[in-house]
């Protein structure tokens, strides 16, 4: 038996010794499988059931380390803008093909009614004529690349006017982190959500922050007349900058 400890080859050699052959045969295959049976046989136990990975379909889609749209912007100049065109706007060489429609990453209208997490599907698994990059990138890579597509919908400029209007009015509730930890949060009877939380943020719509930031929503008031819909779309654009590093063009 190949699970025999040593041990247990010990007791087999003084078994045989002393007992008829057949008798030690058997007491020692019953032994062999009491212990090896309790013991395991020295095999590993079963491993728990496999929890579903980030890129397998019906999986919760975050990132684990924070994107970097610098880095995604490398990738997507060497991998993407043959289709998306050199800045997203889906305006690539082979675009003129009839069959292809790359998405078009500067439509805001698109863009902003998109989940991340169906993206990062798309990017993972292909979608159409879009091709999937499953072994052709890690998973932190298409993080990467994704967000730096997701930062097309936006610009410097306008994320760092976000970010005034953010400190300004929000950052009391919401924290300078985006964490929810502002210093009024703790009066606050609602939670203020956490805008650094990816796998919070990977199912929200900017559609439906704008929405709640024009409206308002139990403690959260409504900006509908003290902002601009430019001044809300840029605090919006800025509340994803606590999950991911924007590039610096
Ligand atoms: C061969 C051309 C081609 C290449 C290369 C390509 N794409 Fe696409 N992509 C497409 C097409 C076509 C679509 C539109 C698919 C459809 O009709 O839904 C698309 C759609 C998308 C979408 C939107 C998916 C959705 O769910 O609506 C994202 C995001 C995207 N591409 C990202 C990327 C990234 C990131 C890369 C590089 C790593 C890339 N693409 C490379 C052709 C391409
Ligand atoms: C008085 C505190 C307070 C201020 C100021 C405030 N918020 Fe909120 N905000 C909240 C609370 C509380 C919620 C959760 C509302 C609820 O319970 O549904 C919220 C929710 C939101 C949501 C919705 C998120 C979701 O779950 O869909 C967005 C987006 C948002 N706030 C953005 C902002 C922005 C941008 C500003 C500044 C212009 C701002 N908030 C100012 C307290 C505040």
């Amino acid at each position: 038996m190949i699970c025999l400890s040593q041990k247990r080859e010990a007791w087999i050699i003084t078994l045989s010794k002393t007992r008829s052959f057949k008798v030690a045969v058997l007491i020692i295959l019953s032994l062999a499988v009491l212990i090896g049976g309790a013991a395991g046989c020295g095999k590993k136990p079963k491993p728990p059931a496999k929890k579903p990975q980030p890129e397998e379909p019906g999986a919760k889609f975050f990132p684990t380390v924070k994107p970097s749209a610098g880095a995604g912007q490398l990738i997507y100049n060497s991998k993407c803008a043959i289709c998306h065109g050199p800045n997203g706007a889906g305006d690539g060489p082979t675009a003129a093909k009839p069959h292809l429609k790359p998405a078009n990453f500067t439509d805001t209208k698109f863009m902003r009614n998109e989940l991340l997490q169906d993206l990062f599907e798309s990017v993972t698994n292909g979608r159409k004529a879009m091709p999937k990059f499953k072994k052709k990138l890690t998973t932190e890579q298409r993080w990467d690349v994704l967000f730096f597509v997701w930062s097309r919908q936006t610009s410097p400029m306008q994320l760092a006017a976000g970010k005034n209007i953010y400190t300004k009015n929000c950052l009391p509730c919401h924290g300078r982190l985006g964490d929810g930890r502002g210093s009024r949060a703790s009066g606050l009877r609602a939670k203020s959500p956490r805008f650094n939380d990816p796998e919070f943020m990977m199912k929200e719509k900017s559609n439906n922050f704008f929405a709640v930031l024009t409206n308002g929503e139990k403690l959260m008031p409504s900006y509908k007349k003290t902002l601009t819909d430019d001044q809300r779309w840029n605090v919006i654009d800025y509340t994803w900058t606590f999950v991911y590093t924007p590039a610096p063009k």
